[in-house]
């Protein structure tokens, strides 16, 4: 009745944005990601006898908010499957600093979904657990597996075929990524109410759809090769198209501060110079920086110059889920 598992946190190169079914998170498009090496979540779940509620601690502290309420919804679509009616202990430890932007939610499904559904002996295979990730946070189905993953968006109505495949193991190919953290004051919008937003009134919405298959095509097609150049081009615009399309939207969904402007505006002068360097900017302030192991250290170094720069974090391709 207990299991601990750790999951990575992870990018998404060709974004995710838009659902088709909010209630089981069946995305619009297909997604690609990298799962990454620094940030994880280690989560503990046990189901006992005798507990009233789901008891949620999240780095130490005992949660009685929202976050405990998304996490006992959770739990209930596992309880509802097992045909348990057991409450859970679950204690995590999240190690995705919320300022380095990048969304705790991947790491976090990933794990709590391998972690419950391993107390519950319910010997899911990977695609399984995707499927269940996804139902907590669309991006956490990508996070079971390590290195490049595509998430496919499937077609059907129960969302059985709405899961993630490896693509290419982080072994096979390093590339560096640096999460670069810009000042900002402002409070996000989350990406469930923007995506939402989007959809429902953005005009650019249906330009979106229409030319994320040929940047999926693309992509694949890079990673297959390993060839980072044609990679950082559709990444880069495949992302500057997500936020043309949130800018179209009413009100408008607008994540970049100053020093967003001023790294995207960097970046291409490095690449100007002739540095293959690209970027991806998910639903917050900070630049996600792509660029070959080689000219890492330079350029983490020249990121840090930036007046808006307040910190640069180097991560690498990571593996998938881990039972500890
Ligand atoms: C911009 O997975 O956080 O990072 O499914 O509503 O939990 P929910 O959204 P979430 O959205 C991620 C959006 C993104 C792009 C991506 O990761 O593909």
């Amino acid at each position: 009745m207990k299991a601990t598992a750790k999951a990575n946190t992870n990018i998404a190169l060709i974004k995710y944005w838009g659902k088709r079914d909010e209630n089981l998170f069946l995305p619009m498009n297909s997604s690609i990601s990298i799962t990454l090496d620094k940030f994880y979540t280690i989560t503990t779940v046990e189901f006992k006898e005798k507990l009233d509620s789901d008891i949620f601690i999240l780095n130490k502290n005992i949660e009685s908010n929202s976050e405990r309420d998304k996490v006992s919804r959770f739990l209930d679509r596992i309880r509802k499957r097992t045909g348990t009616n057991l409450h859970a202990e679950i204690i995590s430890e999240n190690k995705v600093p919320t300022a380095a932007g990048f969304a705790s939610s991947a790491s976090g499904f990933a794990a709590l979904a391998a972690a419950a559904s391993k107390s519950l002996n319910l010997d899911l295979d990977k695609k399984d657990i995707s499927i269940l990730a996804r139902q907590g946070s669309g991006s956490a189905s990508r996070s079971i597996y390590g290195g490049f993953v595509e998430w496919q968006k499937g077609i059907q109505k129960d969302g059985q075929d709405s899961f993630a495949k490896p693509l290419l193991s982080e072994k096979d190919w390093n590339i560096s990524i640096l999460s670069v953290v810009v000042a900002s004051k402002e409070k996000n919008v989350s990406s469930r109410e923007g995506m939402k937003r989007t959809i429902e009134t953005s005009p650019f919405y249906s330009g979106w759809l229409s030319t994320v298959e040929k940047d999926l095509v693309m992509v694949r097609e890079a990673i297959n090769a390993q060839d980072f150049e044609r990679l950082g081009e559709v990444v880069e615009g495949n992302a500057l198209k997500m936020h043309a399309t949130m800018l179209g939207a009413e009100p408008p969904v607008l994540y970049w501060q100053s020093g967003t402007m001023e790294v995207i505006h960097y970046i291409q002068s490095l690449r100007l110079s002739g540095i293959p360097v690209y970027l991806t900017i998910d639903a917050g302030p900070n630049v996600k920086v792509l660029c070959l192991p080689t000219d890492e250290k330079r350029i983490y170094e020249s990121l840090l110059s930036l007046p808006s720069v307040k910190e640069v974090i180097t991560c690498h391709p990571g593996e998938g889920i881990t039972y500890l």
